[in-house]
């Protein structure tokens, strides 16, 4: 079974997705360090939420450290490459996901974490099909190889729901 095989996803994304971003790879990048932020940021509003539960608490401190870890990295590429952060844009696909998200305080955490971890899923997906098509740039290969792994421990947390009391 391939690694990609086992993340709860329905479908593939699609082929020649990688090969775009390489040919984008500016504008992959602003995307990206968005991502990242709103990862970090998202992390935290469940704090402020659910501040009463310890675990869930926990947990989030540790994702939003490692999602704001990961967008100084991305932005710290962009400087790099002579670029800026500019506004964010409006995420059309997580905002989409959320209107699953059912209202009732209870359901509504266990649906955000679902949520979430099926971002953190696509995320590791994407960062293991573009870390495949880096060859020619190891540095970045292997920054994205990284992504991918932490990516991976992050969807996993939506399979312990014991972090909800
Ligand atoms: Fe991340
Ligand atoms: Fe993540």
């Amino acid at each position: 079974m391939s690694e990609l095989e086992q993340l709860p996803l329905l479908s593939a994304t699609p082929e020649g997705w990688a090969e775009l971003v390489c040919a984008n790879f500016d504008a992959f990048l602003l995307d990206h360090a968005c991502c990242e932020r709103k990862a970090a940021a998202s992390a935290l509003s469940l704090i402020a939420r659910h501040a009463d539960q310890p675990l869930l608490v926990e947990t989030m401190v540790t994702l939003a450290r490692e999602e704001l870890e990961h967008f100084g990295q991305v932005h710290r590429l962009l400087l790099k490459r002579g670029l800026r952060l500019g506004p964010d844009d409006k995420d059309v696909y997580v905002n989409q996901l959320l209107t699953a998200v059912r209202t009732q305080p209870n359901e509504r955490l266990l649906d955000r974490i679902l949520v979430s971890s099926l971002i953190e899923a696509r995320s590791c997906e994407r960062f293991y099909l573009l870390s495949r098509k880096l060859d020619h740039e190891p540095e970045l290969q292997a920054f994205y190889r990284g992504l991918y792994k932490s990516e991976a421990g992050h969807y996993m947390l939506g399979d312990s729901v014991d972090i909800i009391s």
